[in-house]
């Protein structure tokens, strides 16, 4: 397949990271345009491209808006008022929350619209060049040659490819913000913990540091189900009763949390084999004074 030749609108975290990747793996990127434009001009510069900061100027088959979510539909209007032609093109964007009815204006232009969303944490410095490899990319669009020229994109990064089905994007969204948002609010939460008896912010740190990064490194190697470890997995009500009570005592807020992560965790346990009884064993150790 002949590639398509890319345009980006954004020159920020995602669409330097993408850009920069795709463009060590020999994709042609014809133009940038961000908000400012000293961003683009960085962006284009390492990647071979034009800065412009002409709507009517963005060019590539495959134009990927990588602005913030809130600006897309601002983005996606103005490349819609431009007099550049769109048959034949396709536009999508990198937001993994935005529905793709924001691109509409484009779609009534002629151009074929979807969604490229990198489940990836780009760096803030936008002069790395990240491995995508692994990384997956939640794509929508099923017109060709959009799902072709994404298709190709990603497999060209050694990505994996997961469709998203009209109507799946917010619950697909949260999920990511479970698994990689809410793990910081917890490592947060365990920090001040630790400092509430003593432990200084360094100590806390370091102590968190190891355990998370062993668990994350324990999840990909063994999976979720079997990763689990601690109090809930030994079904050790001893241990749990102690926590609630303590917690209970100098942080009502966190004790309440507690109980109903530990009740988001029976659907492993069940996986794992703890019988009904034993989850009701557990479940009387979280409510019991
Ligand atoms: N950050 C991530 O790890 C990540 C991961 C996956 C998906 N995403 C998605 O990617 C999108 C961009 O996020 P980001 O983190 O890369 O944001 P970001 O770092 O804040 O960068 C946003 C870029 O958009 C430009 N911009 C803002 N408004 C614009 C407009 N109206 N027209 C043209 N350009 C405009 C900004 O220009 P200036 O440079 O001039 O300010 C900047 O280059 C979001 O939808 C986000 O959900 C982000």
């Amino acid at each position: 397949m002949t590639r398509p030749t890319l345009g980006w609108v954004g020159a920020g975290r995602a669409a330097s990271g993408m850009a920069r990747a795709l463009a060590a793996h020999g994709w042609h990127i014809e133009t940038v345009t961000s908000r400012s434009g000293e961003s683009a001009r960085m962006l284009a510069e390492s990647v071979g491209a034009r800065a412009t900061a002409d709507p009517a100027e963005v060019s590539g088959d495959l134009v990927i808006l990588a602005v913030p979510d809130g600006a897309i539909a601002e983005a996606a209007a103005r490349l819609a008022e431009s007099p550049a032609s769109w048959v034949g093109r396709a536009v999508v964007h990198t937001s993994g929350a935005t529905e793709i009815a924001v691109l509409t204006p484009l779609a009534a232009r002629g151009a074929q619209i979807g969604g490229l969303h990198p489940a990836y944490p780009f760096s803030s410095d936008r002069t790395l060049t990240p491995s995508l490899s692994g990384v997956t990319f939640a794509v929508e669009g099923d017109a060709d040659p959009l799902r072709r020229w994404l298709t190709a994109l990603v497999d060209s990064l050694e990505g994996r490819l997961l469709t998203l089905p009209p109507g799946a994007r917010p619950v697909y969204h949260a999920a990511l913000v479970f698994a990689s948002n809410y793990t910081i609010t917890l490592i947060g939460l365990a920090a001040r913990l630790m400092e509430s008896f003593g432990a200084s912010p360094d100590a806390a740190k370091g102590a968190l540091d190891s355990l998370v990064a062993g668990m994350v490194e324990n999840v990909r190697r063994e999976g979720a189900v079997a990763a689990l470890p601690g109090p809930l997995a030994r079904v050790d009500l001893g241990t749990l009763t102690a926590h609630m009570q303590a917690l209970r005592q100098m942080n009502p807020d966190a004790a309440r949390l507690y109980a109903e992560l530990a009740r988001a965790t029976y659907p492993i346990l069940r996986a794992r084999g703890v019988s009904t009884d034993r989850l009701a064993d557990i479940e009387r150790a979280l409510v019991e004074d």
